[in-house]
């Protein structure tokens, strides 16, 4: 799709590392019950970004010394056009992303072994398939418990760096991403009635997807039990009265992402006692984003969008004490236990397979260690380019809650009497995708979903 780009990709790559090869397995078809029967294919996407191939069983090679680009697969067989129709060439596919050299897959070892055999450093990144991790391990002869060890950190960070700033056709595309993702919260507000099946909405939306020949760019997750942040569990009927979250996103045809949260009133009109957990969640979502510019480090971000949490419910009498002090020792850590967003792109959680800690973080700011803060996967100083997700939460998690009670964690910043009235409430997320723009930030897609209470009450009830 934006095959120019591919090659001088490769070039800023090769120009970030000093010696050797790099390899950039490609990933292979994944069979799900039996070897026929494949899951939808997903390519790797830091070969996506690098040689823009959406094909399985291929493999990229960069040779940094003398600057010639190479790419192995093997061309289909005429079986495989029985089957499967007529495919494009490997020399074709090679071509069409102005690599110079390609070869079947058999020519790899050799190809590998002779740099080996001159003892050039070979790079790879770290792999999270197990046949890639075997491919891996019959090239360079390294055991597969022993990959991780050799995975080469220059490599990581020269491609953190290159990946992390967005160039403005990858932002379009994730624009597109965004577009899809507007049409599937939408519908699930429409849908969100007394009576329904989760699995029900959950179906229609991850369709909506399909719909676009792309696909959802991550498991949804769809509960009248919100305060589960992950719930995977479409197995309810919705009751009046509940709170459904909803969060979903879409992945376009070329693999760029979306990634939103609603949280909506199951019948839709807020209780007054919903709205005012919404309100502050609003007010942190929208927090985040009058604060994220370049130069910030989303640490920051996440820390003030807490006390903003903190005050708000201080102010409904559920925290108590001062706000910084309690933000500080993690107190409000009760209510949202996950950080405030993270990069995105290719991957919904972009790059985290390269390692959270060089794609979050760098020498100046560091992970913490504290319960909640320890989640956030996303720290470092902001810059114009990066793709973050803004996603705060309100959550009340009756067996996180009924612990830290009964330890006596931070009762001089937590009110347990009035806390434990809302052990029925559930949770609230608020996502939207964010772009760092060269003085402030904008949120990506062309329409945004509804997020305010008149808004969200105002689609429900058309
Ligand atoms: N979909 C998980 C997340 O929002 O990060
Ligand atoms: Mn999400
Ligand atoms: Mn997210």
């Amino acid at each position: 799709m934006f095959n120019a780009n591919y090659q001088k990709r490769r070039e800023a790559l090769r120009s970030k590392m000093a010696h050797g090869l790099i390899i950039f397995p490609g990933n292979n078809e994944a069979p799900c019950n039996y070897p026929d029967n494949t899951y939808k294919f997903r390519q790797d996407s830091s070969f996506l970004y690098f040689f823009g191939i959406n094909q399985p069983g291929m493999t990229g090679v960069i040779d940094i010394d003398s600057g010639e680009d190479y790419l192995f697969g093997d061309d289909v067989t005429m079986d495989d056009i029985i089957w499967m129709g007529p495919q494009p060439s490997v020399k074709d596919m090679a071509a069409s992303v102005h690599v110079g050299h390609s070869a079947p897959t058999g020519e790899l070892k050799k190809f590998i072994a002779e740099a080996r055999r001159q003892n050039r450093p070979i790079h790879y990144l770290p792999p999270y398939r197990h046949d890639t991790m075997l491919c891996l391990e019959e090239l360079l002869d390294i055991r597969v418990a022993e990959l991780k060890k050799h995975v080469s950190l220059e490599l990581i960070k020269a491609v953190v760096v290159l990946r992390s700033v967005k160039e403005p056709c990858e932002i379009e595309e994730i624009e597109r991403a965004c577009d899809i993702g507007y049409e599937m919260h939408t519908t699930a507000m429409r849908l969100c009635k007394p009576g329904v099946k989760e699995q029900y909405i959950a179906g229609v939306i991850d369709g909506i997807a399909a719909s676009y020949g792309s696909m959802n760019s991550f498991a949804t997750i769809l509960s009248q039990n919100g305060e589960t942040l992950h719930n995977h569990n479409h197995g309810n009927i919705l009751e009046a009265g509940k709170l459904m979250l909803t969060d979903a996103g879409a992945e376009t045809v070329n693999n760029y992402c979306s990634d939103f949260t609603r949280t909506v009133p199951v019948g839709g009109r807020f209780t007054s006692r919903q709205k005012d957990i919404y309100n502050i969640v609003v007010a942190c979502h929208d927090h985040a984003i009058d604060f994220a510019r370049p130069g910030q480090t989303w640490k920051e971000v996440h820390i003030n969008v807490c006390k903003v949490l903190a005050q708000g419910l201080k102010d409904l009498g559920l925290m108590k004490g001062n706000v910084d002090e309690a933000v500080a020792a993690g107190a409000h850590a009760l209510f949202m236990p996950h950080g405030l967003g993270h990069m995105m792109g290719l991957d919904v959680h972009d790059m985290e397979g390269l390692g959270q800690i060089y794609v979050g973080y760098d020498d100046e700011t560091r992970p913490s260690d504290q319960f909640g803060l320890a989640s956030l996967r996303m720290g470092r100083r902001l810059q114009e380019g990066f793709v973050i997700t803004d996603e705060p939460g309100c959550y009340f998690i009756p067996a996180l809650i009924d612990k830290w009670r009964a330890e006596k964690m931070f009762t001089e910043f937590l009110n347990y009497d009035v806390i434990e009235t809302f052990k029925d409430f559930g949770g609230i997320r608020l996502e939207d995708d964010v772009l760092i723009t060269a003085d402030g930030s904008r949120f990506l897609g062309q329409k945004h979903i509804p997020l305010t209470v008149d808004e969200v009450e105002s689609i429900m009830n058309e």
